[in-house]
């Protein structure tokens, strides 16, 4: 058999396989990363844990009153250990992290930073944007004015060389990072790697590292990553008001109702603290202390992790062992293996993504867009695919992934045809 009968031999069997599955006529998602009913349900006891009279903090403040815009000081005090930020550093806020993002970055783009004062906005404004990455944060950017420059990452983090060469011109004002389990590849940066960024030279007096941490705690495997004190590796390279860390309990507690978090150098906090008392009075304390309340110390955090864990562990191998059986060897894709976070993203072939994209569409499997992993929803190489296992039951993600993988031997055998 030639070369070319052979393709052809493997097209004809793919394209059946699709057609099979399309005639099921199955709805699917696995688009955006939330969490399912069954997470949200672990965090239940959450709505019972403030009522009627109940309603101070253990150091007396009445939560339903105005004030205390740095969040209460004892929910400050039980995360600061797991993000790794001093209580003193750690702001806690409403229900979205992106929105203090939105926020922070306003206020540098308006008034200048902690570093300097001159305002972002005066001028041409650049982020560096490791790819693939989290599609909020380049949209969030792209409103704002700034001008978005993918670098690449290796699976380390992003690579600094790069960074750094870009960071020569003064109107880079900094690089979007999701430093554990990243959206969308569930890649942790190593300590080497944050401690070159933390010293790398770059032109802005007020190079700024967006050190989103939304993932840090959400371990699937018990083995696991560590949080990484970004703080002490940014002060002990001379740039201690570099890191902005955000996090939040959106995907610990309720999505839409969590706590957000902000942790900087001491100078940057008393810059966020002014200039967020001019637009609030102080965030919800209600829900803060319920968070307190539900948790209890640190401990109970992670044993809450624990609990997500075994809800979406399965569901994430369920995706990985079909993707193995099905395109295993074949040179077809690749795929990351992540230990934790929210998200797989599958590289397939060059110029095949948003085909493969629109072939599942059409077979009742919703992807995420092609691009949207990429600044401005470009992904050059038009081959990276991200897959969200968490929403949908194990047996709905499992059926995803068995398109999934009909779409990509369809697409790709289409294309090494096509030559
Ligand atoms: C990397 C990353 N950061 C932030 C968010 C949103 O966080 P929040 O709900 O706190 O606004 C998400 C949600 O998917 C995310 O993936």
């Amino acid at each position: 058999m030639s070369h070319t009968s052979e393709l052809q031999a493997e097209l004809d069997s793919a394209a059946r396989a699709y057609e099979e599955f399309a005639s099921r006529g199955l709805k699917l998602d696995i688009t955006r990363g939330k969490p399912s009913s069954e997470q949200l349900d672990l965090a239940a006891g959450l709505l019972d844990a403030v009522s009627g009279d109940d309603v101070k903090t253990p150091s007396g403040i009445d939560t339903r009153n105005y004030g205390g815009l740095e969040g209460i000081v004892e929910l400050r005090e039980l995360f600061s250990p797991l993000l790794k930020v001093p209580t003193d550093q750690l702001l806690a806020g409403g229900n979205a992290s992106l929105s203090l993002m939105a926020q922070t970055l306003t206020f540098a783009i308006l008034h200048g930073t902690a570093n300097s004062s001159r305002p972002w906005g005066q001028g041409p404004h650049k982020l560096l944007c490791p790819v693939p990455g989290y599609d909020r944060h380049f949209t969030l950017a792209e409103s704002l004015g700034f001008e978005l420059l993918s670098i690449p990452m290796d699976d380390e983090g992003p690579i600094v060389a790069e960074a750094q060469r870009l960071a020569e011109d003064e109107s880079v004002k900094g690089m979007w990072l999701v430093p554990m389990y990243s959206n969308p590849t569930g890649i942790s940066i190593s300590a080497k790697r944050a401690a070159e960024l933390a010293a790398m030279p770059a032109a802005a007096p007020d190079f700024t590292l967006l050190w989103d941490n939304a993932y840090g705690l959400h371990h699937l495997r018990p083995e696991h990553a560590e949080v990484i004190d970004i703080l002490s590796l940014c002060a002990e390279a001379g740039n201690p008001e570099r890191p902005w860390i955000f996090a939040s309990t959106s995907k610990i507690t309720h999505a839409g109702a969590g706590v957000s978090f902000f942790g900087a150098g001491p100078d940057t906090i008393g810059w966020v603290r002014a200039n967020l008392g001019k637009i609030s009075i102080g965030p919800d304390k209600i829900n803060q202390l319920r968070h307190l309340r539900f948790f209890g110390d640190a401990a109970g955090v992670e044993a809450h992790m624990r609990k997500h864990a075994e809800v979406i562990a399965p569901k994430f191998d369920a995706v990985l062992s079909t993707l193995e059986s099905e395109l295993g060897g074949r040179d077809l894709a690749q795929w990351t293996h992540p230990d934790g976070g929210y998200f797989i993203t599958l590289t397939t072939m060059e110029g095949t993504a948003d085909r493969i994209v629109k072939l599942a569409a059409e077979a009742g499997v919703k992807l995420t867009p092609a691009g949207a992993t990429h600044p401005y929803g470009l992904d050059p190489l038009n081959n990276v695919i991200r897959i969200a296992p968490t929403m949908p039951t194990a047996d709905e993600v499992e059926l995803a992934a068995q398109g999934l993988v009909a779409c990509v031997k369809l697409a790709s055998y289409e294309k090494l045809l096509a030559g």
